[in-house]
């Protein structure tokens, strides 16, 4: 089984020629509303590719509320530990994406933020049966660091989004940020050569292992003193929005399988890359036998390319 704790939003989507600067008005296409939240979209993830997933989080007892726990329910995802916070709204994400599937995001937490360390206990049960207990930064930190206290399996803890003094809470085993939220934990410029990133991830101490996920440029595992690139699968992207939720709830289903890291890492990244292929969050998000068809098709093609390259230090 795996538990999710983390947030729920309605993301209302505007696709946009470009990204508008400070005091631009740009104007875009047709307002998508879809069921979206980093948490949310790690759970679905996760549940659309065939495991046992607990949510645990809170939404608004409005309208917006009610659709994303049946959206939850509907991926079969047990909902049983999200809570409903009365008069307060659930959380809303406001996004742009442009031609070239990049996205900007900014979210209203709402009722996200009232998810306390007493919720988690509440879960104490889900949390100490999970295999993988998968973890993000939408929700207060003391949810994450009661979830990583409680946890009986592994804790994945995605760092998104980025905001600069952030820590990564004991008993963390896995990292998963990207450059900009290795950055930001590092409290230092943003890595961009692959000897930078792993140098980078080496500064954390406390998780076994580091994933960076690097965009088109793939994912780099730092584990230990050595590292290892493994190139993206080659997609056209629409929406880059949830590619890195997609790849943590594929990765917690993975180990939580018994994949060791590095195949595990393979099967997230074409989780990933399929999802970019969609729009919108959840609507994006694959099942086992498309990930698989990637995986199984592509993967040969990736090591005819560039294959992987590994470092020690
Ligand atoms: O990672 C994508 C998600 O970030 C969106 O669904 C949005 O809700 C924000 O949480």
């Amino acid at each position: 089984m795996i538990a999710v704790v983390g947030s729920l939003n309605l993301d209302l989507v505007v696709p946009a020629p470009h990204h508008p600067v400070p005091g631009e008005t740009v104007l875009g296409g047709d307002l998508a509303r879809h069921p979206g939240g980093k948490g949310a979209n790690q759970a679905v993830a996760a549940a659309r590719l065939g495991a046992p997933v607990a949510m645990v989080g809170r939404v608004g007892d409005d309208a917006e509320g009610g659709r994303l726990l049946a959206a939850l329910g509907d991926a079969g995802v047990d909902t049983g530990r999200v809570a409903r916070t009365a008069g307060v709204a659930t959380g809303h994400a406001l996004i742009t994406v442009d031609p070239a599937g990049e996205n900007t995001i900014v979210v209203s937490p709402g009722a996200n933020s009232r998810l306390t360390a007493d919720d988690c206990h509440s879960a104490a049960d889900q949390l100490g049966a999970a295999a993988v207990t998968v973890l993000q930064r939408e929700v207060p930190d003391e949810a994450n660091e009661a979830a990583a206290r409680l946890a009986g399996g592994t804790v994945l803890y995605n760092p998104a989004p980025a905001v600069t003094g952030a820590t990564v809470p004991p008993g963390v085993d896995l990292l998963v940020p990207n450059r900009t939220e290795l950055a930001a934990l590092t409290g230092r410029p943003v890595p961009t050569t692959l000897d930078e990133v792993a140098s980078a991830a080496r500064r954390l101490t406390g998780p076994g292992a580091v994933l960076v996920t690097l965009g088109e440029d793939g994912v780099l595992l730092v584990e230990g003193g050595s590292h290892l690139h493994l190139p993206a699968y080659p997609v056209e992207p629409v929406d880059t929005t949830a590619a890195g939720d997609a790849f943590c709830g594929a990765l917690a289903v993975a180990l939580a399988e018994g994949a060791g890291l590095e195949a595990a890492t393979r099967w997230a990244s074409a989780a990933a890359a399929v999802s970019t292929t969609r729009a919108g969050a959840q609507p994006s998000l694959p099942h086992r036998a498309e990930v698989h068809e990637v995986y199984a098709r592509t993967g040969n093609a990736v090591a005819a390319v560039g294959g992987k390259e590994r470092g020690e230090s």
